[in-house]
């Protein structure tokens, strides 16, 4: 199994990410300081949870009655649509997910969700129907990851999300991740918000540009870094 911290089911792939990509990105691109990446590397030692943002689980859950969703955490009875979302060849070119993407792993991975919530590594919620309570996409936030380390920038959080495919093309990414980034803004008060999202990915772009966050340069893993401008403090 994945160690916990890669098993989230939407991250941007990041194979290939070096030091360089984020030092680069933060001096030159989103202002994310020197200081950020030092402090950083201090916490290390003490773990990742530590850190001036804390992942919690939105109370009451966020609704958009309008689009017809309610973000709400996974749950067991979700693992089928989740497998099925993994084996999405859409899916699993954008984002991360794990290498065993079968009914038995998405359950382990959704038994896993409160110790991931817990540990301050994830916080991924379906937006479900309000109707049916069906899956229809996923989105979520985490640590920014710090620069070649399997630990993070705390205070900088990334959004990232997908649609079950029968369901896309119909607003569910745009009203969820204008859930959770007005939310996460709002109370968890991150330095910044941001998204890494591959060059030409017309669907996400404009989910990011729905959700209020603009691009602001290229990163060195060959996705586009989206920033939301609420959040930044330093730029
Ligand atoms: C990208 C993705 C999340 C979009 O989800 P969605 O629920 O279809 O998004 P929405 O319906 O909210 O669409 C948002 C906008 O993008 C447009 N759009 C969506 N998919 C598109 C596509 N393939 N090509 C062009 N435009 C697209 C919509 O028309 C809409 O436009 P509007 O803002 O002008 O109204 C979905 O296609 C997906 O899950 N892809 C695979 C996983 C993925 O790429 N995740 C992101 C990793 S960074």
């Amino acid at each position: 199994m994945l160690p916990a911290r890669r098993t989230c089911s939407l991250r941007p792939c990041s194979g290939g990410v070096s030091p360089s990509f984020c030092l680069h990105a933060v001096t030159v691109e989103v202002h994310i300081c020197k200081e950020d990446v030092v402090a950083s590397a201090a916490r290390r030692s003490i773990g990742p949870t530590v850190g001036r943002v804390k992942l919690t689980l939105p109370t009451p859950p966020l609704v958009d009655a309008a689009a017809g969703i309610i973000l709400r955490p996974w749950r067991v009875d979700d693992a089928t649509a989740l497998a099925a979302a993994w084996t999405d060849p859409a899916v699993a070119r954008h984002c991360e997910v794990p290498p065993d993407s079968d009914l038995a792993a998405a359950s382990r991975w959704i038994a896993g969700w409160t110790e991931r919530l817990e540990r301050g590594l994830a916080l991924d919620l379906v937006a479900a129907d309000t109707g049916s309570d069906a899956v229809i996409a996923e989105v979520g936030l985490w640590p920014f990851p710090a620069p070649g380390s399997g630990s993070v920038l705390s205070d900088v959080v990334e959004v990232g999300w997908w649609t079950v495919a029968a369901r896309r093309r119909q607003g569910f990414a745009t009203a969820a991740a204008r859930l959770v980034v007005g939310w996460a803004l709002a109370s968890l008060a991150p330095a910044r918000l941001v998204a890494r999202i591959p060059p030409g990915s017309v669907g996400s772009e404009r989910v990011a540009t729905g959700a209020g966050l603009t691009r602001r340069g290229r990163l060195d893993d060959h996705h586009d870094l989206w920033v939301c401008p609420r959040a930044i403090v330093h730029a």
